[in-house]
């Protein structure tokens, strides 16, 4: 009997160590421009593909899975997976992976150089390097904000939320946390304490995001929320940008009523919030928190297992809706 080498859809070029995984055992096609996937293609390729590798970037939603006669897996080269629509994929019969863990660290770090930098004033100070508009020392020249002995509230103690704050040790932060469930480690090995949302953002010097994206979290940090935080507090989101209303955060930032914030993503990537990118107090990433060589080489490979274990009939490692997964 001949045997039928399953047909997969990679919508971007990833590491070549996740590809490598795929490339002798599926008939692999991989979308080659260094631009996301036009959406009417992905919709007319999807009736053919048994297998799909896609981006935080894509819409995967009933529209497109619908059409989507033999596909058995998304394996998303993500942690986050906003961007799919579980529930459809769950009635359709399809599995969803995802690439949790490797990129915990990475994403961490990132929000602790948007903390500092924005503590810091750093962009700023790089754009008055760069225009050569550097006078000299001074006394009162662009003071910035101390770390040392502030408040540090996490939104969301999940795995990125817990190594932002192993990471403030150092600076001696108390730390405040907004989540569903207790986190008995965080509290006996940072005395972190658990607070409700009002709470948390009336008291924090910095509030960093590491809350998943979902109707219970759009817009959580909207005006009135904004509009509780300190004068002085600084606002980091390496989460999603739906997450936070990004036209009242421009308007808190131009109209000072918190003092800085620290921006990976977006509402509408890549297109940001009208003013945002005129603000002096916002340092914004190109949503770049998991992207390390080594992370990236790391995501690619679970994508890569996780589609690849599909096609071989076992349960792939990182699956989100494995209520459909029959063996
Ligand atoms: C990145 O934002 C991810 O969800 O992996």
């Amino acid at each position: 009997m001949k045997s039928v080498i399953p047909k997969v859809l990679v919508t971007r070029k990833i590491p070549e160590a996740g590809l490598a995984l795929l490339r002798n055992k599926c008939d692999l096609e991989i979308y080659q421009e260094d631009r996301a996937i036009p959406r009417q293609l992905l919709l007319e390729k999807i009736p053919q593909v048994e297998g799909l590798l896609c981006l935080l970037s894509e819409s995967i939603d009933e529209e497109l899975l619908s059409r989507a006669g033999h596909l058995k897996v998304v394996s998303n080269f993500a942690v986050g997976y906003d961007n799919i629509d579980i529930a459809a994929a769950t009635r359709h019969g399809i599995l969803v992976t995802n690439t949790p863990g490797v990129l915990t660290e990475a994403t961490a770090d990132m929000a602790w150089a948007l903390l500092l930098a924005a503590a810091r004033r750093l962009g700023e100070g790089d754009r008055i390097m760069r225009a050569q508009k550097f006078k000299g020392w001074g006394p009162l020249y662009l003071l910035g904000r101390d770390i040392t002995g502030k408040t540090l509230g996490i939104l969301g103690a999940g795995r990125i939320g817990r190594a932002v704050v192993e990471r403030s040790v150092g600076w001696k932060m108390r730390i405040l946390y907004y989540d569903n469930k207790v986190n008995s480690e965080l509290e006996s090995q940072f005395s972190a304490q658990k607070v409700t949302l009002d709470q948390l953002v009336s008291n924090a010097d910095f509030i960093s995001i590491h809350l998943p994206a979902s109707r219970e979290t759009h817009h959580l940090i909207d005006e009135k929320i904004i509009k509780q935080m300190k004068k002085s507090a600084i606002l980091i989101n390496t989460a999603r940008g739906s997450i936070v209303d990004e036209k009242a955060l421009v308007r808190a930032l131009g109209e000072k009523w918190i003092a800085a914030a620290g921006l990976d993503v977006f509402e509408n990537e890549p297109t940001l919030a009208d003013g945002l990118s005129c603000l002096e107090n916002v340092v914004l990433a190109p949503h770049i928190g998991s992207a390390t060589i080594q992370t990236r080489d790391d995501m690619a490979k679970i994508a890569g297992a996780n589609l690849l274990a599909v096609m071989e009939g076992k349960k792939p490692a990182y699956l989100v809706n494995p209520e459909v997964f029959v063996k």
